[in-house]
């Protein structure tokens, strides 16, 4: 008999930066990302900009970039996101490839600036309005229930550039007036919605850059507290406009174990699962900062500006649903000469008891079971797997077909974590892995570290036909879907 409920939601996802392409069509207006050319595993993505002596220069995604750079778009430099996977333009055939594997739920993201291209505009461009409406038309057409992030590291680039981004308060506002136009607009076709995506990262760096600059720091929490507050705010929208809507938060799942028993390590893991992934949860779920916020703060010696009202705003605006991206793992010590590996999201050092992908990154399906009982114990509310997967290439043989056997080894043992993580007793109600059809990698701009069931015909160069073809793990994942997890 199957573990998984009844209903349980299986699915993939995706996100409007890394899949539509179109970056300059239907209206849409420009975001930070549409700047970042292609990097590698071990070259990272740049920014090309113009400095205030009008002299061009290049900075990696992981610098500040000076107050007075200009970000320009470099003819002789190739930007991925520019035409990602095309998806703007062919989501049709693959919404009905996503139906042929059975999807029962889509994760996609809205383009907040193919609706409001500057963000702050008084009037929504309707061409996207009317994207939207037509793919959330075609999911239903499939039976397929949508679940729609409204913010997938793509803030409208005009409003950066005029307000300085989330640092400013005055985003709250038109992340609201998004939200809830967005949530009126497609009341008929959506219910299920998450705010921001990952949001915790946007303080990830004050854990594992050492010696950051205060300012950094305090730039960073002040925005992650705008976007807690523009959350709420959304969430109290979307309840409003139709109490029918589940509105979830997005964690990235920054899952860490001590290294030793050494109760030094024991509490260094503590601080850091605290300080990465737990804040954001806490705040979203129960609606208020937890205690140990205080001590964060101090350590990084800044102020977080909170008014009374937000504190309102928070605990009126609570999510219904925690959900959350899982990839890996890593561990947290106290002692010199730990092998600190590379993973650019497991920062921290090697696990010797797991394995390690071609990205270096740890593949543990047993935290997957760990961190779901921590999670669920810790906010009793229902909780969906929004983000999960390999990140590897694949071959395509002469016949045109792609033996992934390693891509579905891993989803397999992640699905067996989930069942029994459900036997534990946790309200676990869905599951849609990442990339469900090979997209651009947010963190290297490569094409070619795929999570997908279906393969894209595109290189890191950007040559290739844009074809789809179905990888073994497709039919492996059908099958999974039509016994509801039994057939692993
Ligand atoms: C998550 C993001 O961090 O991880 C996705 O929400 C991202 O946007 C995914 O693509 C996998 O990371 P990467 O760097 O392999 O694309």
């Amino acid at each position: 008999m199957s573990k998984f409920p009844k209903d349980f939601y299986w699915g993939g996802a995706t996100a409007a930066n890394q899949c539509e392409g179109a970056y300059n069509e239907g209206g849409r207006g420009i975001i930070k990302n549409d700047y970042l050319t292609a990097g590698t595993h071990t070259s990272p993505r740049s920014y090309i900009y113009r400095d205030s002596d009008g002299n061009i220069k290049r900075a990696s995604m992981f610098e500040l970039l000076p107050d007075d750079a200009e970000l320009i778009i470099d003819e002789n430099e190739y930007y991925p996101n520019h035409i990602g996977i095309d998806f703007y333009h062919r989501y049709k055939e693959d919404i009905a490839m996503f139906a042929e594997m059975g999807f029962k739920m889509f994760r996609m993201s809205i383009s907040w600036s193919r609706i409001f291209p500057n963000g702050d505009d008084e009037e929504p461009n309707q061409e996207g309005v009317e994207y939207y409406r037509s793919m959330f038309e075609e999911m239903r057409k499939h039976g397929i229930e949508p679940l729609v992030t409204l913010h997938h590291f793509d803030t409208p680039y005009a409003l950066e550039v005029k307000y300085g981004g989330w640092e400013n308060r005055e985003l709250i506002k038109y992340f609201e007036r998004y939200a809830e136009f967005v949530f009126n607009e497609y009341k008929d076709l959506v219910t299920y919605w998450l705010t921001f995506n990952e949001i915790n990262n946007l303080v990830m760096m004050t854990s594992f850059v050492p010696n950051l600059p205060a300012k950094v720091a305090q730039g960073a929490y002040q925005s992650l507290h705008h976007q807690f507050v523009a959350s709420a705010k959304a969430v109290k929208k979307a309840h409003a406009i139709n109490p029918d809507n589940k509105v979830g938060c997005m964690i990235c799942g920054l899952v860490s174990y001590p290294l030793t028993c050494d109760p030094k390590d024991i509490l260094k893991n503590q601080h850091r699962m605290e300080s990465v992934m737990y804040y954001s949860g806490d705040v979203m779920v129960r609606g208020e900062y937890p205690a140990y916020s205080n001590r964060i703060w101090d350590e990084l010696g800044i102020t977080v500006d909170i008014t009374d009202e937000d504190k309102k705003e928070l605990k009126e605006g609570k999510v219904d649903i925690y959900t959350f991206s899982y990839y890996s793992t890593s561990c947290v010590t106290t002692h010199e000469g730990a092998d600190m590996g590379s993973g650019n999201f497991s920062m921290g050092a090697k696990n010797p008891y797991v394995k390690y992908s071609d990205w270096d990154w740890a593949m543990d399906p047993d935290g997957l079971r760990y961190i779901l009982s921590e999670l669920y114990t810790r906010y009793q509310v229902p909780i969906i797997v929004t983000e999960n997967g390999l990140g590897q290439d694949d071959v395509v043989e002469a016949d045109g077909s792609i033996h992934d056997d390693y891509r579905i080894e891993y989803l397999r043992s992640h699905a067996n974590a989930m069942a029994e993580a459900i036997e534990d007793g946790v309200d676990l109600i869905g599951y849609t892995s990442w990339g469900c059809i090979d997209l651009i990698s947010a963190g290297t701009g490569e094409m070619k570290k795929r999570y997908g069931y279906i393969y894209v015909d595109r290189d890191n160069e950007g040559n290739g036909t844009l074809d789809r073809i179905r990888k073994d793990s497709f039919y492996w994942y059908k099958k999974v879907i039509a016994s509801n997890g039994e057939d692993l």
